[in-house]
């Protein structure tokens, strides 16, 4: 592992998986991550901003645990963890505030936006982006995939890195994000982009029912034609000269055309809803805490050289 690049990345614990995740964002991350040295880690403190309740944090943690390990991650190609405990994230992120600048801070799309939504922005929302820059730094990350969205996080985690190093010496290595180009948006239900926002998705483990359901409310037209919405999801199960001649021999008969679009989509899930099943909640604690073991092990040896260069070690 030693030449390896380090890859790390954070999965919020939100809620249910849909498959513009899938196709968009984790089919990618899983081809890619075990190139690396990886770490993968559950941000719970992240979500505490905007979570309150902590029967839903907990049980979301471990569904995105079980998601993950389904998907395929092996838990002994990357370091699987959860932020809260390795308690050097937040003791980094105080650090980092030390840093920057509340002007700085203020540019932040992920605060301005909440603000400008007129949702609550707690001081914790706030810094954000100085936790996340802490996630980065600890483990001398090399790597970051994430979404369009979260590029501007990936600068601000720069630009604590640089002022650190300026005001203190080398010490953090200058992060770059990796961010899937060209992968096609997925549309939801209703042709708009899929997106649990819009509440037009279709869950990556969901039942039989709930997907059956989902599809046959897809929007169609009644002219006839192509079932554009129905066709262009069928299109990240079928290659295009398949569904050609599918659709063109069923012309018209859009029930048909779900329900081929639905067995289509059984196949691939039903294997993976399966083993998700399987994974008991003690596995979900045994990656969790062996994966926290390492990461502590690395991100202690790290805060003790932040707490040497910054003057709070004595002895
Ligand atoms: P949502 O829009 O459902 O809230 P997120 O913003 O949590 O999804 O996205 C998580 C990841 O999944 C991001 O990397 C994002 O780019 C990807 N993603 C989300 N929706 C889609 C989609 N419809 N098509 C392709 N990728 C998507
Ligand atoms: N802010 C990221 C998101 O909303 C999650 C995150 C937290 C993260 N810490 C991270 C992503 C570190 C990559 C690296 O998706």
């Amino acid at each position: 592992m030693a030449n390896k690049k380090r890859l790390l990345t954070g999965l919020q614990p939100s809620g249910q998986l849909h498959i513009g995740n899938y196709f968009g964002a984790l089919k990618p991350f899983l081809n890619l991550y075990a190139e690396y040295e990886s770490f993968l880690m559950v941000v719970d403190y992240h979500a505490l901003t905007s979570l309150k309740d902590p029967k839903a944090l907990r049980q979301n943690i471990i569904d995105v645990v079980k998601d993950y390990l389904a998907l395929g991650v092996d838990p002994s190609k990357a370091i699987f963890f959860k932020q809260s405990d390795v308690q050097e994230h937040t003791e980094l992120a105080w650090i980092l505030e030390c840093q920057v600048s509340v002007p700085f801070l203020m540019q932040a799309h992920s605060y301005k936006d909440k603000v400008a939504k007129g949702l609550e922005a707690n001081a914790g929302l706030f810094n954000y982006p100085m936790l996340m820059a802490a996630d980065i730094l600890l483990y001398d990350t090399d790597v970051v995939p994430v979404g369009q969205d979260q590029k501007q996080h990936i600068e601000y985690a720069r630009e604590a890195a640089a002022k650190f190093n300026l005001a203190y010496g080398d010490t953090f290595k200058e992060p770059k994000e990796s961010i899937q180009s060209g992968v096609a948006i997925v549309p939801g239900t209703d042709g708009e982009k899929m997106s649990k926002s819009y509440k037009n998705t279709i869950p990556l483990f969901g039942s039989s029912e709930e997907i059956s359901k989902a599809v046959m409310s897809i929007v169609t037209d009644s002219s006839g034609e192509r079932p554009e919405h129905v066709y262009a999801i069928h299109k990240l199960f079928r290659s295009e000269a398949e569904l050609d001649v599918l659709y063109e021999s069923n012309k018209g008969n859009y029930k048909a055309l779900k329900g081929v679009l639905i067995e289509d989509i059984e196949k691939m899930i039903a294997p993976m809803r399966e083993k998700r099943a399987a994974i008991t909640d003690d596995e979900v604690k045994r990656v969790l805490v062996d994966g926290a073991e390492k990461a502590r092990a690395i991100a202690s040896a790290k805060m003790a050289e932040v707490r040497e260069k910054i003057g709070v070690s004595l002895w």
